[in-house]
Parts: C-alpha cells; structure tokens; sequence
C-alpha cells in the first residue's frame, strides 16, 4: 500500500493482507516522492487533461508502480499484480510502468482475467467464500480514488452524463450555498515555478502543509469541482466528477504569473507542450522517453516564473487579481494610454501594411 496521502487508514490494509494469506504486507510513505517528482512538474506544466482533470489520479499511478516494482525486485518476487478491471485506464498506466521499469517480471490481473472476479456480485461472492473481510456499501455506490492533489468519483447515478451529482458525492468542497458569504484573499508567491509562501507565511520545506491547506481553504470557498466526460484510453467515455481545489488555484495562480514574465512565443508554444503531456500521463507514458523530453522543455520554462499572485476567492470563483514580479516582462510606459506613453505609434501603421500584405495579394487574385 502506497500512502499518497489519501487520508485512509493504511494499517488496517495492511493488516487485512496478512489475515487473506499474505506472507508480508507493507506501507509505503511515498508522499515527498509524490509532491516532488509528481506534483511539482504538473504544477509547472499547468497539467489538465481535455483542459479540465487536473490528473490527480493519473499522476499517482506511475508512482506506485515504481514502489511495488522496486520491492518486488528486493523481495525477490517473480510476479506483480493489480487489482484494475479491463475497462479503465489504469490497468494500462501500472503495466506500461512496469514494462519500463521492471520488464522481467510477470503482470496478474485478477480482476480482468478471472473469472470469478468478473463481476460486483461475483467479487461479493468471491470475498464471502474465502473469508475476506469487505465493507459493502449499497448506499455509497460510488468508485472513488484519492490523493493529495485530488478526488476522483465515478459509477452510481454519475453514470447518467445528464444527472446532475447529489451532494454527497463531495468531501473536499462546499457547495455554493454552505460556502461563506464573504470573500476571502491570498497571496501567494511563487519561485522558479513553483510555490513558496502563502500570506507570506514560508512554505518551502512543508510543501504537504501547503498543499492540505490551500485544498482546505478553496474548497471551503467551494473551489475545486469538475463534472467531466473524457476519452479514456480504451476508447471509452466515462463521466468522472473530480474535487481538486488546491489544483486548480495553484494553476489559476501559476500560469497567469507565467504570461506576465514569460514571452508570448514562449508561452504560446509551451500550451501545445502542456497538453501533449497531460495526455501522455494520461495514457501511462509518464517512464518513457518523450516524458523525459517534455519535461526538460518545461523545466527550462520556469527559470524566470517568481513572483507574486493575488487571488479572491469567493463562491466557487477563484480570480486573479494582482501580480507583480521582479521578473514581469508588463511595461506601464509600453501599456499605458497616458501622457508617459513611449511606444512608437509611427510602427503600427507599416506594421499592419507588411502583416496583412498577402490579404490582400489574395484579395486580388480571387476577387469575386
Ligand atoms: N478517470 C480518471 C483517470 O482515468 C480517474 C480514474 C479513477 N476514478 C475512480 N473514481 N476510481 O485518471
């Protein structure tokens, strides 16, 4: 069991393993990993697949492979299983990971080639024969998976893509109604892409802490909710509702400082890079060359992203409303419509001539 940071008791798991027949069972903290190899260059990556998932459940996924390969590597093992079905995406995003890393040894899917797991009630059947202690929930249908940088909820009443989510689906946000009344304001800042300090107060060598608390504070201001249908791998598509608030304010926040210090070329580019890599985690590719080079090309965009971002969060709204930087390629002189004014105005005309140029060349070749 890896600890992502999930908020689950994991002893329980692990105690459960040894109860069916395990002959070790362990839990692995893995959540510094996570934040510094995971979470922090989707920060930089502004990471969103179909400009909505902020990938919390893909991202975790590479992770864990990596963990379970290396201790079956050191306990000798010759096979690694995991417990996904035939339709999601994750059964290909923890056998890709393995492919990469640990190609010798052996990939089981229970829960895809047997049988006697095909099914819920098959499972159910399974679990009461053998003595497996399961906790079944008819009144909360839903599947959901969780981490540190989001919650992923599925099945149930989600399945209809017209039915509006009850309530109870959420837990990490308030609807608009229980949200407060007043807004709330942050300042965050940021350095070479990443974040630091929130309100001023240093948050560089606890970056969970933050993490927990921005997830906290938005979500109490009902930031943070996605109701999404997506392409899955499998050529499926699923309804998925996501809770991501610390996500989505650190994104907000991130890339509205990126297009105030970085060049519009630059920045243009780096959009086609982001999404070319969300969908690339998304797919299980995160151990494989291109990841590499992508991430190297969004590293090097970075090195001037610091500064500071205002936010006003109210209502499930998160704005932008400040941002300075030692770094801001901004030029009141250059912007402004006032008497300081200093951008050539003579430019503009000939500029416009030389850009529309072939406008016009076509204009009189084909003139109706
Ligand atoms: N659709 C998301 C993905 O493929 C989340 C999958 C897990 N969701 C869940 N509710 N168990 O990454």
């Amino acid at each position: 069991v890896v600890d992502l940071g999930q908020n689950e008791e994991l002893e329980p798991i692990r105690r459960k393993a040894l109860q069916v027949g395990a002959h070790q069972a362990l839990v692995f903290d893995a959540k510094a990993e996570f934040i510094r190899d995971f979470i922090f260059p989707g920060i930089k990556a502004n990471l969103k697949y179909e400009f909505e998932y902020p990938l919390a459940t893909a991202l975790a996924r590479p992770l864990i492979s990596k963990v379970i390969s290396q201790v079956a590597r050191e306990t000798g093992a010759d096979s690694l299983a995991h417990g996904c079905t035939a339709k999601g995406n994750d059964q290909v995003r923890f056998e890709l990971a393995w492919f990469a890393l640990s190609p010798e040894l052996k990939v089981i899917a229970p829960a895809r080639e047997w049988g006697e797991l095909k099914d819920r009630q098959k499972a159910i059947e399974y679990a009461q024969k053998n003595q497996i202690e399961i906790e079944i929930k008819k009144k909360s249908p839903y599947s959901i998976d969780q981490n540190l940088w989001g919650r992923s909820v599925e099945c149930g009443v989600l399945e209809d893509p017209w039915t509006e989510p009850p309530e109870e689906v959420f837990a990490w946000t308030n609807s608009l109604q229980a949200s407060p009344d007043q807004p709330e304001y942050l300042e965050l800042e940021f350095k070479g892409g990443l974040p630091i300090k929130l309100n001023g107060e240093d948050f560089s060598d606890q970056p969970e802490k933050l993490i927990r608390l921005l997830n906290q504070i938005a979500g109490k201001h009902g930031i943070g909710r996605i109701d999404q249908v997506e392409n899955r791998l499998v050529g499926i598509k699923s309804r998925e509702i996501y809770e991501a608030p610390a996500a989505l304010l650190l994104n907000k926040a991130h890339r509205e400082l990126e297009f105030l210090v970085n060049t519009k070329d630059l920045m243009h580019f780096k959009m086609f890079i982001e999404q070319k890599y969300a969908e690339l985690i998304y797919n299980g590719l995160w151990f494989s060359p291109l990841k590499d080079s992508l991430q190297a090309f969004i590293e090097s965009s970075q090195t001037k992203v610091s500064g500071l971002v205002r936010l006003k969060l109210y209502k499930s709204s998160c704005i932008v409303v400040g941002r300075k930087s030692e770094q801001s390629l901004y030029n009141q002189a250059l912007a402004t419509y006032d008497h300081r004014d200093y951008f050539e105005h003579d430019c503009a005309q000939g500029f416009i001539k030389l850009f529309g140029l072939d406008l016009k060349n076509y204009y009189f070749l084909n003139k109706p």
